[in-house]
Parts: C-alpha cells; structure tokens; sequence
C-alpha cells in the first residue's frame, strides 16, 4: 500500500502536535505546518526519531496570513502529486482585539479564513487521492452564538467585556458551517469533510494571551481538561478509520457524530459565509 500523503496544521504543540505523531507511527508522510520555524523544524526532527520515518516534514506558514496559506498550497502542490488528509488545526484565542498584517481581525482570519483558504487552494490534490478526507477541529465553543455579517470581523463584538470569546465561539461555528458547505460541494467526489470537538484539553490554547484570561484558563485546564492525548483521537479517528470512510458533512464528538446547534446547519446562513469568505480572500496574493 503507498503511503498515504497528511498535511497537519498546528502540528507542533497539542493535539496537533500528537495526532502528527500517531499518524507518523503509521508511516505516513506528513507536512507539519505552524508559524515558528525554529520549534517546527524541532519538533518535525523528534517526531521523525520518535516515529522512525523519514518522511516527515515541517512547512513555516503564519495562517492567519492569506499570502502564508497561499505560500504554503504552493509548496505542498509542488511537492505531492495527491494529497490524502488535510487537517485544519491551528487555532487560537485573541482576548484583545488584533488586526492581521493584512488588516483582517485575527481570529476569524485564523480560525476561518485560513480553513476556507487552505482547502480549498488544495481541492485539486485532494481530487488526485483514490479517497480524500478533510477534517476541521472546531469546537463545542460554538454553541449558543450566530453569525453575524454586519459584524463578520468581530469590530462591534470585541467591544464587549467577553468579546474575545464570543468572536472565538463564532469563529468556531464558521468551521462547522463551512465543513458542511464544503461537504455539499464535494457530494458524489473521492472528498469526505467533516468537523469535530476534540474536548476540553490541556495544551497551549489561550496561553499566548497572558494576563487573568490566560491564567483562569490554565487554572480551568489544570483541573477539568482531558489529556492531548485523549483530546486528539477524534480527529485521529477521522484520519484514520474505515468506519468513517464515505462519510460527510458531519460533526463529531468523542469520535462520534453528534448534532451541532441549529446555526450550524443552517444551509442558508452557511452560503453566505462562503461568499463573503470567498470574496475576501479573492484577492489575495
Ligand atoms: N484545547 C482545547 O480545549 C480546545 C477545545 C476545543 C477546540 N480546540 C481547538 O483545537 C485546535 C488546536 O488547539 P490546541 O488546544 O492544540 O492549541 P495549542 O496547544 O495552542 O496549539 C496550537 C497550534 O497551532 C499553531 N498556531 C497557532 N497560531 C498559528 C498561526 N498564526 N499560524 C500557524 N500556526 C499557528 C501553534 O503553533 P506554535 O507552536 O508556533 O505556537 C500550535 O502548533 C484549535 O483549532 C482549537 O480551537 C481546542
């Protein structure tokens, strides 16, 4: 059997960080994507140790930067004919409102944009694999909160006291809203997409943010989070079982399917995030 090709976002810390591992166990070929490139190069070295293969690789790309993700498309459609697994992992917190380089508000460039970008730039070798699957790590942080288009960067909302987490919530929604517009699209093709809550984990998430915020977080994680590793067998499951082979446009949790809230499927509200992401990224370079 040929090896089958993964590209990991946020692989270098946790649950990416160990889903890389697990899948470079199998002997997979892996592209490790996050933006440091001194801990990537790191962490893709260990891993190749740990994991006695070769074929592991480490890509710099900040993906909250469109002209990064693009970069990075380039290069993995450059050097794999097909590609078998994408996992849309990197994500992140901002408790104080940041603009990108590129102007656009730092979670949902992150946490959405890039998913939307990153996938579809990569469609054609995911076409060239015998069966493909797409697997976003969203959140059940999406719960309780909607969409909002005359806000869809998060101005009005980061003026709130909680508006870092609100525009995290929704940021999340949008990549179970954007699996299944996604899913829809690819009906009757070799692509599967599919999201998934990994759990609440222990991992660097929210750290970056320091202050109170990072602290009740860690205090929140010491006391109530399962381990990375617990936290990464849904999406390892979605990488790598024959159970879930043909499925599509789901969102699982605990390595199941399980219902999101009602926005999530809301198919009229999941298209025009797709135009509006689709115009935003359009022009990037
Ligand atoms: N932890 C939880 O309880 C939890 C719960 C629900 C959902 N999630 C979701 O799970 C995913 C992974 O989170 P985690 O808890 O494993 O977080 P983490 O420990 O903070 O790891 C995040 C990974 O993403 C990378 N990353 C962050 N910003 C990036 C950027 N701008 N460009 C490229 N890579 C970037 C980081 O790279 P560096 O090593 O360079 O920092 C790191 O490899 C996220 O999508 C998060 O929303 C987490």
């Amino acid at each position: 059997m040929s090896r089958k090709v993964c590209l990991i976002t946020g692989a270098t810390d946790g649950i990416g960080l160990i889903t890389a591992r697990e899948l470079g166990k199998l002997g997979w070929t892996l592209a490790l994507v996050s933006r440091n490139a001194q801990k990537g190069e790191r962490v893709a070295r260990e891993l190749r140790q740990q994991c006695r293969n070769e074929e592991i690789y480490f890509k710099q790309a900040d993906l909250s930067l469109q002209r990064d993700v693009r970069r990075v498309a380039r290069d993995v459609a450059e050097t794999y004919e097909s590609l078998d697994i994408l996992i849309n992992n990197a994500g992140a917190i901002f408790w104080k409102e940041q603009k990108t380089a590129e102007g656009i508000e730092k979670t949902f460039a992150l946490n959405h944009l890039n998913y939307f970008l990153l996938s579809n730039l990569l469609l054609d070798r995911l076409r060239s694999a015998p069966s493909a699957r797409i697997i976003n790590v969203a959140s059940m942080a999406h719960r309780g909160v909607k969409i909002d288009l005359q806000d869809i960067e998060n101005n009005k909302i980061y003026k709130k006291i909680r508006g870092g987490w609100i525009a995290y919530q929704r940021s999340k929604l949008a990549n179970i809203m954007f699996s299944n517009a996604l899913a829809r699209r690819l009906e009757g093709e070799s692509i599967t997409c599919n999201s998934l809550h990994p759990g609440f984990v222990k991992t660097r998430f929210a750290k970056d943010n320091g202050g109170l915020f990072a602290a009740l977080v860690s205090v929140g994680m010491t006391f109530g989070a399962i381990s990375a590793e617990k936290g990464a067998r849904t999406q390892i499951h979605l990488a790598t079982s024959p159970e879930v082979e043909g499925i599509s446009g789901k969102y699982f949790d605990l390595c199941k399917p399980k219902n999101p809230d009602a926005p999530a499927l809301d198919e009229q509200a999941q298209e025009l995030l797709w135009d509006v992401s689709e115009s935003l990224t359009r022009n990037s370079q």
